[in-house]
């Protein structure tokens, strides 16, 4: 079959299609051809020889397709040949078979496209962790969502407001981007290129600060994240965009009863993502079927021209996700 292999570490030119053996199903797997995979930015760091692939995944790029089953283990039970699946796994999506663990096939509803469906599971997934899971969001309470229009950032959101969070805060770098950010639900959209938004936070909340931070960004962000979480907050770690070493001072930790968790979804192990995605499936999926929750495509690319997708997300350009189809030779 093909795939997009990375013909040496480092830039998104060294990314071409080429020729590798198709893998072969067990009776637990379900074999899809895929239509189309999303990008995320771990791929990025993965093309660039910074993200150890998880023991046991495939080396190729990518964690998130949409495709038609081509054929089902005699232990596959409630999907079919023939069904629209989408999914989340530990590598191999840049290529035009996957093999994915019944368990973990996630039904297309009937009226969303190939393309949205691809964009659902990982934003869905990482959010939905961050916010219920670790960070225990509960109704009513404040909370503060970085890179607001990121994929992750949108979906955190929308569940927010799912979850009738009372003030939803998010940030972003773009007029653009705060504008879907509040579109999604974000109560407050702040500018923190221009605005310092330690500074907003605190006169949204009334000094009180937020209970909960979904953040990617890391070191540049510490001291004004714990600076910004009202006492007994949360915060959920999730990327290191803006750097991983930090000055601090930690008496804020002890004073305000702090709890700083730090997540990695795809190192994850499969009984973890099954339980995840079965909830995601029970709560999220009615919502996209009903239209109600919105997966916000930024751009769909000819899987041909990878490269310049991975350029549009590494300049930041994209406002939800990319999206690549996988063409006929
Ligand atoms: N740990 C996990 O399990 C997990 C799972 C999925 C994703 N992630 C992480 O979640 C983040 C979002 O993922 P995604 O795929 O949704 O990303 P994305 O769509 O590529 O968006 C990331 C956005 O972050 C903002 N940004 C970049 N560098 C920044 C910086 N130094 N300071 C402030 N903002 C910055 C940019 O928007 P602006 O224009 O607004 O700056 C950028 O568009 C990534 O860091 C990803 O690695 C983690």
């Amino acid at each position: 079959m093909r795939a997009v292999q990375v013909t040496k570490p480092g830039s998104a030119d060294n990314l071409t299609i080429g020729t590798v053996d198709k893998p072969v199903p067990n009776d637990t797997d379900l074999l899809v051809k895929v239509h189309s995979f999303a990008l995320n930015r771990m791929d990025i760091m993965q093309r660039d020889g910074k993200y150890p692939v998880p023991p046991g995944a495939s080396p190729i790029l990518g964690v998130e397709f949409s495709g038609t089953v081509e054929t089902a283990g005699s232990k596959t039970s409630k999907i079919k040949v023939g069904d629209r699946i989408c999914g989340l796994l530990g590598g191999g999506c840049y290529a035009e078979y996957v093999l994915v663990p019944a368990d973990l096939a996630i039904p297309i509803p009937d009226n969303v496209s190939f393309e949205k469906a691809a964009a659902f599971p990982e934003a869905q997934f990482t959010a939905y962790q961050s916010l219920f899971w670790i960070n225990n969001l509960q109704e009513g309470e404040d909370v503060l969502i970085h890179a607001g229009a990121s994929g992750v950032g949108l979906a955190a959101i929308q569940l927010a407001k799912w979850k009738k969070a009372k003030r939803i805060i998010a940030t972003a770098g773009t007029e653009s981007k705060l504008n879907h950010c509040k579109s999604h639900g974000a109560t407050h959209a702040i500018n923190y290129k221009s605005e310092d938004f330690k500074d907003k936070v605190a006169e949204i909340t009334d000094r009180r600060g937020v209970d909960c931070i979904v953040d990617f960004i890391g070191g540049s962000y510490w001291n004004s994240n714990v600076a910004s979480l009202a006492r007994d907050g949360r915060m959920c770690m999730l990327g290191f965009l803006g750097g991983m070493k930090v000055e601090t001072d930690l008496s804020p930790l002890l004073l305000k009863r702090l709890k700083i968790e730090g997540s990695t979804l795809r190192s994850r192990d499969e009984h973890y993502q099954a339980k995840l995605r079965a909830a995601v499936v029970r709560d999220v999926l009615p919502m996209l079927a009903a239209g109600t929750l919105d997966v916000k495509v930024d751009r769909v690319f000819d899987w041909k021209d990878v490269a310049d997708a991975h350029k549009h997300m590494e300049a930041n350009s994209n406002e939800g996700k990319i999206v690549c189809n996988v063409t006929a030779a």
